[in-house]
């Protein structure tokens, strides 16, 4: 592919072994910044939104750099429960708490020559995180339940989707930790920002997932395509693999069409409010997918809200008293009457419940769905398990 031409040999090889699909310059920019910090011993902070493809990141820096002989450790700090991530990285000495029956070692010492990953960083303690700016700082560690400085030599690379300087401006991340990890910053660009790359993607998933399942491959059609580079993939790279999985399984050999795929896709994702290809080439068919989709949104987001608030038929203000339920945006497209977009707005029930009412009850619902499974409610919901449960705690859900 002609736009290859551009990229480093050293980039090429790395998207080769790693498997990574894309050539939108802010992705090869990325990948780029890690070969080149890879051997300078130097912390590093990855960010970038959720399924975006951050750990890739600080494999590669791994195994670029120095240190590729030696250990590489990945460590999610919001799955490990508060209180045993301390003694989980750094370890702990038999009889610290009940239940530590002997000395146990941590990441911190295992991978002594090497490279940890800490996953969802903005998740540690604060407890924790003063432990972290020691050892990152001194080499100098302590386990938990001992008095005896231990030493290690050990480079983090740090991953997050969330803005760390908010969380410092809350008081959640210490400041000194902050500027500590990130030293070097790696952005990984957010789907919706790399152009053409998800139509890369998604044709070699859709291969990727025939041979997985030996089937034929499904293609997609012009209008499924054009799709996709609108839609804001909320959830990136794994939110579009998810999606191409589903349809690989279910239409197997098949051209998806647009409303296949579209039928796929979550609120959310509308492209309102992101600029169209403007200039020449804004078309009638630009604009009415364009409408399209925020229709499908609005929908998405009024049933959802209808779920929420429990509310059914006695929303309706009148004017669709006849049918009991909200037009569907498909509806509206297909009567060719744009015009009545306006009543969806009014319709929406107000009942004087504010945002955390919101919240809880998204959370009891999506634990219900899931039999109180907190790690899958967790993902389905996007947020840590840690903060699920903090939230859990908070708002006094019963499981
Ligand atoms: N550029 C890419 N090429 C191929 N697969 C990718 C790419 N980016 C992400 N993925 C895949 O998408 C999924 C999510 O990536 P991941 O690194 O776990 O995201 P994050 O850690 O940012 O939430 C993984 O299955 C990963 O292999
Ligand atoms: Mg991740």
């Amino acid at each position: 592919m002609s736009e290859n031409k551009n990229i480093p040999a050293s980039v090429m090889q790395v998207k080769q072994r790693f498997s990574i699909i894309g050539n939108s310059p802010e992705l090869i920019n990325a990948i780029e910044r890690a070969v080149k910090v890879a051997p300078v011993d130097l912390s590093v902070l990855v960010t970038g939104e959720s399924g975006s493809g951050k750990e890739f990141f600080p494999r590669i820096i791994h195994a670029s750099g120095s240190r590729k002989h030696k250990k590489y450790i990945a460590v999610n700090c919001g799955a490990i429960p508060e209180g045993t991530i301390d003694s989980e990285l750094f370890g702990h000495e038999k009889g610290a708490f009940t239940g530590a029956i002997s000395t146990r070692k941590g990441y911190f010492e295992e991978a002594d020559g090497g490279t940890i990953f800490l996953d969802e960083v903005a998740e540690l303690p604060m407890t924790t995180q003063a432990r972290l700016l020691r050892v990152l700082e001194t080499g100098e560690f302590l386990k938990v339940g001992s008095s005896e400085v231990q030493k290690t030599n050990v480079r983090i690379v740090a991953a997050t989707n969330v803005d760390l300087l908010k969380a410092v401006a809350r008081g959640r991340f210490r400041e000194d930790l902050y500027y500590r990890l990130s030293t070097i910053q790696i952005q990984v660009p957010s789907l919706h920002d790399r152009g053409e790359d998800v139509l890369l993607l998604a044709r070699k998933f859709a291969s990727d997932f025939a041979e997985k399942y030996m089937t034929a491959p499904i293609t997609f059609s012009e209008e499924a395509r054009r799709a996709m580079l609108l839609y804001r993939w909320p959830g990136n790279v794994r939110q579009l693999k998810n999606v191409v999985e589903q349809l690989a399984l279910f239409d197997a050999g098949k051209e998806i069409d647009r409303s296949a795929l579209i039928e796929l896709l979550p609120l959310g994702g509308t492209s309102a409010g992101r600029d169209l290809p403007s200039s020449t080439g804004h078309t009638y068919e630009q604009d009415r997918e364009l409408l399209w989709q925020t229709l499908f949104s609005m929908r998405a987001e009024i049933s959802e809200l209808k779920a929420l608030l429990g509310v059914g038929s006695e929303i309706s203000d009148g004017i669709h008293r006849n049918k009991g339920l909200l037009p569907s945006a498909k509806d509206l497209i297909d009567a060719g009457d744009h015009g009545g977009v306006h009543i969806i707005p009014e319709q929406l029930p107000s009942r004087g419940e504010t945002l955390e009412d919101a919240e809880r009850k998204v959370i009891e619902e999506t634990l219900h769905r899931n039999g109180g499974d907190k790690k899958k409610s967790a993902e389905q919901l996007n947020i840590s398990v840690r903060t699920l449960y903090r939230k859990i705690r908070d708002y006094g859900i019963e499981s």
